[in-house]
């Protein structure tokens, strides 16, 4: 489920004190890059809290084989743990299951059985209409073979948040720039340079130059002005509608 309130960025909870060797240390360490590190899905691994196999599971005799024998096929690989951590692992995945039933608001993950139920259609008019992401992108062109480069969570994942670089290969004769984020920085001397975004935050501004070198400033003593091609994504987050996402996904999915 993906309610309405909950963030689709995905936040990862601040660290929490778990000893390396309890479950939750265990999971944090080996499966949360993955998995996130509460076991609710991240970048590359489903949500386990909304998975039929950990609904199923019984002491881990469905958990253990996927973890001793991977998925290969599908990313996961396998695992040689400890009969006593694997225990601890499944122990503490079941823990989190209950914590995220008990407060669905939570889950802040889509599930993929959550994926089917959106209208084609809506998503074309929502895609050409509402939002405008045909100002940059095209069905027949840089998006064709999107529905067979990424499936199920990973195709949502990367609609809802692309990272640059990433690109489908250009169609013959297209050209498209890399799209990091690039910065122009502004010196008390009204000089200035230009050059992707290497680092950013609050205090720090820096940027690959033209030779390849990595400069920063403070950002009180320069003014900074940046491009950022994938601002459109960033700005679109909150604007979805649950509706919303699940439309364009059913339509994305089309563009095999
Ligand atoms: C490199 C990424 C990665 C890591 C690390 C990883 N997994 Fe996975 N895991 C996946 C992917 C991808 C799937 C989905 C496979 C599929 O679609 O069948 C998966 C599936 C699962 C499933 C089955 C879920 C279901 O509903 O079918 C379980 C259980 C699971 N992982 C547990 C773990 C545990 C426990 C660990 C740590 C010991 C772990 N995984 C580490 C990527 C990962
Ligand atoms: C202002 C321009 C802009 C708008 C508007 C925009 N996008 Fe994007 N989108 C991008 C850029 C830039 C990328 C990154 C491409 C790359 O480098 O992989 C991207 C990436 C994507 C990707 C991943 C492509 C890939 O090959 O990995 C999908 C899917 C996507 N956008 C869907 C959408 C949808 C759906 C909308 C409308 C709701 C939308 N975009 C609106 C600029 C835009």
């Amino acid at each position: 489920m993906l309610s309405a309130s909950a963030p689709l960025t995905r936040q990862q909870p601040a660290r929490s004190a778990a000893d390396a060797a309890s479950g939750e240390g265990i999971f944090m360490a080996q499966c949360g890059f993955c998995h996130g590190r509460d076991a609710t899905g991240g970048q590359t691994g489903p949500d386990l809290t909304d998975s039929d196999l950990v609904g199923a599971d019984v002491n881990g005799d469905k958990i253990g084989p996927v973890v001793r024998g991977g998925r290969v096929e599908k990313g996961m690989p396998p695992f040689s743990l400890s009969d006593g951590d694997l225990k601890k692992v499944v122990e503490f995945i079941h823990e989190r299951k209950k914590a995220v039933d008990a407060n669905p608001g939570r889950r802040r993950q889509v599930s993929v059985a959550d994926l089917s139920t959106g209208s084609v259609d809506a998503g074309r008019a929502y895609f050409d209409g509402a939002g405008a992401c045909k100002t940059c992108h095209s069905p027949t062109g840089d998006l064709v073979g999107i529905a067979s480069k990424y499936r199920g969570l990973a195709l949502m994942q990367r609609m809802l948040n692309p990272t640059p670089g990433n690109a489908v290969a250009p169609a013959a004769g297209q050209k498209r720039k890399p799209n990091w984020a690039t910065a122009t920085i502004t010196f008390a001397s009204g000089q200035s340079v230009t050059g992707p975004v290497a680092y950013r935050d609050e205090f720090t501004i820096a940027i690959t130059d033209s030779a390849g070198y990595y400069r920063s400033w403070p950002t009180s003593e320069v003014k900074v002005s940046i491009k950022d091609p994938l601002q459109a994504h960033a700005d679109l987050l909150p604007k979805y509608t649950d509706a919303d996402i699940h439309n364009l996904f059913a339509y994305l999915q089309t563009l095999k």
